[in-house]
């Protein structure tokens, strides 16, 4: 099939690049680099450095290369900053899929998997989080996404031959196994790679945001998907997905690890005693969020392959300790650092 990858030249999205070019299939990354890099991108694979928003653009690209489906990785994916900048959140991640649905509409291509987010439930109260409970989101990011999520039922309600699927990701982690590609993210925020990079030195430490939460060992529980598996299920999808089709499955593995057993399994894998620092809880925590993710399993057969957290974490260090400055070259490193 012929795919349009935006944002493929992202964490995620390069991964998905590379499994579907491993599988076969014909693909374009749509990335205005502003937050990706174009060495995460083959240099076999056509990059179009464009901005979802040019609709025009957009369109144009869709037609130049036959393209057959849309997986729509771009956006903004950061919490904190949605809350300080959340018209940034809007226009980039509701707006720009607004635009790429528009486009799609204008040339008929009528294929889409979409990157939701586990961030769309807000703070439920059950877990694991099932698809149909409700989604109730306490920051403009998981807004930002539920729009979309919204727009696409609308959509796809007035044109019966789109189908599309919304995956709502869990905590995305670990690296390509072979280690070619992996997390660069600027500033960082995520708690592998700030555990793997304080392991580097890289940063003087790791802080554990709260740990008085309702948990067994006080610190919040997180499910954690290798990404592999991620772009396995988009795959997996696209394909089964039939004219008219609505989907919407969590991507988790259904299990969730503490913040302590995370530092504890990155202790493990890199042998070295991480500096570990307490710090106050941060807003809008919730305690637990973990996936049932049975619903994607019974329907197209999907299963994470990567269930052991220091099996996850082996990969994102292979990724780190071969590139402790990820694409950037160390001066330009030094350079974001110390700004
Ligand atoms: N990383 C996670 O744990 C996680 C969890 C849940 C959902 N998601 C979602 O997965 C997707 C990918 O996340 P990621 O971690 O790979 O992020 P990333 O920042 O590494 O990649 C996003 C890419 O999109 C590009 N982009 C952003 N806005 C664009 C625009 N307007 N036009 C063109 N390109 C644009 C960026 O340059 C970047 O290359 C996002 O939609 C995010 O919301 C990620």
């Amino acid at each position: 099939m012929n795919f349009l990858v935006t944002g493929g030249a992202g964490y995620i999205g390069s991964h998905a690049v590379k499994r579907l070019i491993e599988a076969g299939h014909q693909v374009v990354v749509l990335d205005n680099l502003e937050r990706g890099y174009r060495a995460a991108v083959p240099s076999d694979v056509p990059l179009e450095q464009i901005d979802l928003r040019d609709t025009e653009m957009v369109a144009t690209i869709l037609g130049k290369y036959a393209i057959e489906a849309v997986m729509h990785f771009a956006a903004f994916a950061m919490v904190g900053e949605s809350v300080t900048d959340p018209l940034s959140y809007y226009h980039n991640n509701t707006t720009g899929s607004l635009s790429l649905l528009q486009a799609m509409d204008s040339v008929g291509v009528n294929r889409l998997v979409f990157s939701s987010t586990c961030a769309t439930y807000g703070e439920p109260e059950q877990m694991p989080l099932v698809e149909d409970m409700a989604q109730a989101p306490i920051n403009p990011y998981g807004w930002s996404k539920l729009f979309v999520e919204r727009m696409l039922r609308d959509y796809a309600a007035s044109n019966a031959d789109f189908s599309f699927a919304a995956l709502r990701y869990f905590n995305v982690a670990g690296s390509a196994a072979d280690g070619s590609i992996g997390e660069d993210h600027q500033p960082e925020t995520h708690v592998i790679p700030l555990l793997l990079l304080a392991a580097l030195g890289r940063r003087d430490s790791f802080t554990i945001f709260g740990e008085d939460y309702d948990t067994p060992d006080g610190t919040c529980i997180r499910d954690y998907i290798h990404v592999e598996d991620l772009v396995d299920a988009h795959m997996l999808v696209a394909d089964a997905l039939q004219p008219g089709d609505q989907r919407f499955y969590n991507l988790g593995i259904g299990k969730g690890y503490s913040v302590r057993e995370v530092v504890d399994a990155a202790k493990r894998v890199t042998g070295v005693d991480i500096p570990i620092k307490i710090g106050e809880r941060r807003a809008g925590d919730p305690p637990q969020l973990y996936a049932n993710a049975d619903k994607i399993k019974n329907e197209i057969g999907w299963q994470a392959q990567y269930t052991d957290l220091d099996r996850i974490i082996e990969t994102a260090w292979q990724w780190f300790k071969n590139r402790p400055n990820g694409y950037r070259e160390p001066a330009e490193t030094d350079a974001v650092a110390s700004r």
